[in-house]
């Protein structure tokens, strides 16, 4: 199977592990990294809402986790008719594991919907002034 789409199957999966019983808005995230190998997660709500973590906030900490360092492309897959783009806190994570050539895809049970850079989506990132990180 290439690549893409075992990338979106993994994205896929995890959408439907998604605990998502207060919002009913389920997400999967999935990403293909540095060390060739595919993370993903899913959406993880709590009854103190803001205990909640998203989708891409575990894939990436799975990534970690497993080894890889930094995200070639991540994929975020939900089922809505609009394109579903990460939160401004995701991407500001997705921003700290990222190169100039990191993609993010953007799915619904479709499929791939858009592919945008990190740079088209958080144009203006918060970064270390010193290191430039
Ligand atoms: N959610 C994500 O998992 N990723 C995002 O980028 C946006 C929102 C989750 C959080 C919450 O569980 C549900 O979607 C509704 O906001």
């Amino acid at each position: 199977m290439d690549i893409i789409k075992e990338l979106y199957q993994a994205a896929l999966h995890s959408y439907e592990k998604a605990y998502a019983p207060y919002s009913h808005f389920s997400v999967g995230a999935s990403i293909l990294a540095d060390d060739d190998k595919i993370y993903s997660g899913c959406n993880t709500e709590n009854i103190s809402y803001p205990c909640g973590s998203c989708a891409e906030q575990n894939a990436i900490g799975a990534m970690i986790n497993g080894g890889g360092q930094k995200i070639k492309c991540i994929m975020i897959l939900a089922d809505s008719k609009e394109l579903i783009t990460p939160c401004g806190a995701c991407l500001q994570r997705i921003k700290e594991f990222s190169t100039e050539d990191t993609a993010i895809y953007l799915c619904n049970k479709e499929g791939i919907k858009k592919i945008l850079s990190v740079k088209e989506l958080l144009p203006h990132a918060f970064q270390d002034l010193e290191t430039n990180k």
